[in-house]
């Protein structure tokens, strides 16, 4: 291994979020408009390359690696880039090799990934009823995540429930969602909307549901207890004390956790994002590219990149109605 990546704020890097596709077979409501333009085909790294990208990171100190999109299943011929990730796994170099997906395709692939080494997997479910949920992803079948998610439970993985918060669609939900993950022993994590991508005529400030707002609705029905730990992630978490279940609260906008930040993204061509909140990137594809031979030039472009990692993000819902808001789209980068 070569020298860890520290940023400048004494940061190191050891978990990186790839998105290896843009496109996903759902169109929710709060991520792309209904005619999403993809990126064409040519503009996406080769598996060939997200492999050399990803296992040179792992040599600079990466530790944790999370597949995501876009939806990632979709991507003709993932499973041949997990398989290959693998061999980190078996190396001992790579500690977590994990996808957060929307769980339309878990059912053919909860097997594979399973064997490939895979230990857990993020499912984003919003609604457990199948009306709203035709409406939020614009035509997903609930039936078909559902199955997912009991596949993907017999082939052994443990399952984490990402759950946007949205006002006037999910709030009504909130006991009956907490009560299904409980009697499944899934985890649970509420996550608040932000402000990424166009998403057409929708409007996210009114489907902004503020989590303090979650938790006093938790509070309406359970014995909320705060807990310290913090799993090197965004979330916080709290305990209900009549069910024993913990819940994770990702906040970005009421409450900012930065500080402790230890990711960078690389998106489907080959950017690399050092915060999902700002829109500084340095581009990986030119020296991976033109450079068959070596990895030394990526891996300059990387450590340099890294000096660059700001120190927190900037989304402010304020700034959203003039041009303030965030072009990128969280498929492209990877969420
Ligand atoms: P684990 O902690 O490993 O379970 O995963 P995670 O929460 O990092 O991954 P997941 O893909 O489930 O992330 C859920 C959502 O949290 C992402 O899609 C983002 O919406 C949000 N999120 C994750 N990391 C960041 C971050 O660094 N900054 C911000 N603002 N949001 C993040
Ligand atoms: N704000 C918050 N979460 C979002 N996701 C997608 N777009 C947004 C957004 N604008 C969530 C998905 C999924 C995760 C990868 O990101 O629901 O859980
Ligand atoms: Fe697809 Fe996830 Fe975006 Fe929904 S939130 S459209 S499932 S990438």
């Amino acid at each position: 291994m070569t020298a860890p990546l520290i940023d400048p704020f004494a940061r190191a890097i050891t978990y990186l979020r790839v998105s290896v596709t843009d496109r996903c077979d759902f169109r929710c409501v709060y991520c792309m408009s209904e005619d999403m333009k993809f990126l064409p085909k040519k503009d996406l790294l080769t598996l060939e390359e997200l492999d050399r990208m990803c296992s040179t990171f792992v040599k600079m100190g990466v530790e944790k690696l999370r597949i995501t999109g876009g939806e990632p299943l979709v991507r003709r011929n993932i499973m041949s880039f997990f398989n290959s990730m693998t061999r980190h796994l078996d190396s001992g170099a790579l500690k977590e090799l994990t996808l957060t997906t929307n769980g339309s395709q878990l059912h053919r692939f909860a097997d594979d990934l399973y064997a490939a080494g895979v230990r857990r997997v993020n499912v984003s479910l919003d609604t457990l009823d199948e009306d709203k949920f035709a409406k939020v992803t614009r035509w997903g079948r609930l039936k078909q995540v559902l199955n997912g998610i009991d596949a993907a439970q017999k082939a052994g993985l443990r399952i984490k429930i990402n759950a946007v918060a949205l006002k006037g669609f999910n709030e009504e939900e909130l006991p009956l969602i907490t009560k299904w993950c409980a009697e499944r022993d899934m985890d649970l994590t509420w996550i608040e909307v932000m402000p990424m991508g166009d998403i057409g005529n929708e409007d996210r400030l009114d489907q902004y549901w503020s989590l303090k707002d979650v938790r006093k609705e938790y509070e309406n029905h359970y014995t909320v207890t705060d807990l310290a730990e913090r799993s090197g992630g965004p979330a916080r978490y709290v305990r209900l004390e009549e069910s024993g279940q913990k819940i994770g609260f990702i906040t970005p906008l009421s409450h900012n956790f930065c500080e402790s930040c230890n990711r960078v993204r690389l998106t489907c061509t080959g950017e690399l994002y050092m915060c999902l909140g700002q829109e500084d990137m340095a581009d990986l594809r030119a020296p991976l590219r033109d450079h068959p031979d070596t990895e030394q030039p990526l891996e300059e472009a990387i450590r340099a990149a890294i000096n660059l990692k700001p120190k927190g993000h900037d989304f402010d819902y304020s700034r959203q109605t003039v041009d303030g808001k965030m072009s990128r789209h969280m498929s492209h980068t990877g969420g």
